[in-house]
């Protein structure tokens, strides 16, 4: 059997078909990146809009190049929230009608728990129980993940989200939007130890974050003198250094805290090679096994939804009618697959 998924949460409309033996077949993805620049960020009307516009092609596509029939499909997953509502209702919309049409079941997914799971994408996929670093443009979370559905939270940010911090500072630096993988490059260039920035919390115990103050400092270091191309990437090194080493000390000590072995990195700025690499090196150290989706399972994609979707939708678990979306909703209020039932 097959999931069709559905994922419209913010700026990327994607549409996904997983098979329960064959794995992917089609994952289709359009980045609204180009239509949101102008403004340095993502306009929630012209997100909805686009969605409307996208979603169909896409489904079109993902269901040609897996050659998917109605019938052959357990049912229909959508991103279901948190994200903008507008754009959450374009994709649910999407999924009810099809649903509805094709007679079967359509079920609304956490958007962070299909993050969690894009992991079990990969050939070699984490088992359970893990500690999740879920870093996004919207979220800083470290969680206690003892199977799938049953989330603990052990931390998360108390201001700005490490991918808005990497775009805050990327905007400071006069790098285009969305700034967090522009920072990423050009962090590459710089030179380590050159600025000093804050890693706050740090010197607190517990796994919370706080990124707000980081941004103010680089604000300040921008102001001091003129920004060369030098300067500029040496500020970026340093930007890059101060979310890594923050998230990196937090995590391990999260692991510290729960005990597991395995570590699972998830979201947007899991993307970071510089964070994938000081984490696996420092995680190998204790003997703590590092999993990460490839890069494009990082960022905003529908195969993830399909494999959360896959979870529950075997497990017998659907939405009820009406489309139901949710701006914002927690991870611990999700139960195991078919535990509601
Ligand atoms: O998970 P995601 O695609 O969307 C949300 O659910 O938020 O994450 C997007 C965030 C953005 O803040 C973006 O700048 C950041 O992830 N990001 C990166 C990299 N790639 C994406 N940040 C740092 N380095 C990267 N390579
Ligand atoms: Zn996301």
């Amino acid at each position: 059997m097959r999931v069709l998924a559905i994922e419209s949460s913010c700026d990327e409309s994607a549409v996904a078909v997983l098979d329960e033996h064959e794995g992917l077949l089609a994952h289709e993805l359009w980045s609204q990146i180009d239509l949101h620049r102008l403004y340095g960020g993502v306009v929630p009307e012209l997100a909805s809009r686009d969605h409307v516009q996208r979603l169909p092609q896409l489904l079109q596509a993902a269901l040609e190049k897996s050659k998917t029939k109605p019938d052959q499909l357990l049912g229909i997953a959508y991103t279901a929230g948190p994200g903008l509502v507008g754009a959450l209702l374009t994709g649910a919309a999407l999924a009810r009608s099809l649903a509805l049409g094709w007679s079967v079941p359509a079920l609304g997914i956490h958007h962070l728990e299909a993050h969690l799971l894009a992991p079990l994408l990969e050939p070699l996929a984490p088992g359970f129980p893990q500690t999740a670093l879920l870093v996004s443009g919207g979220h800083t979370m470290l969680i206690d993940v003892r199977g799938i559905g049953d989330y603990r939270l052990l931390g998360e940010t108390r201001d700005d989200a490490a991918g808005e911090a990497f775009d805050k500072s990327a905007k400071l630096l006069g790098l285009p939007y969305p700034g967090g993988p522009q920072l990423a490059r050009l962090a590459e260039e710089g030179r380590p130890g050159v600025f000093d920035l804050p890693r706050p919390m740090l010197d607190r115990p517990g796994c919370e974050f706080s990124f707000s103050g980081l941004k103010t400092a680089v604000m300040l270091a921008v102001r001091a003198a003129p920004l060369t191309d030098t300067r500029r990437a040496d500020l970026a090194r340093a930007v890059q250094d101060a979310i890594v080493d923050t998230l990196c000390v937090k995590a391990l000590r999260a692991l510290d805290q729960t005990g597991h072995r395995t570590l699972v990195v998830a979201g947007g700025v899991g993307a970071n090679r510089a964070l994938r690499e000081r984490l696996a090196l420092e995680a190998g150290k204790i003997g703590v096994r590092v999993y990460y989706p490839r890069p494009e399972f990082c960022t905003d994609n529908a195969a993830m939804v399909a494999v959360a979707g896959m979870q529950r939708l075997r497990a017998g678990e659907h939405s009820p009618g009406g489309i139901g979306v949710r701006a914002r909703w927690s991870l611990a209020e999700l139960r195991p697959p078919g535990a509601a039932l």
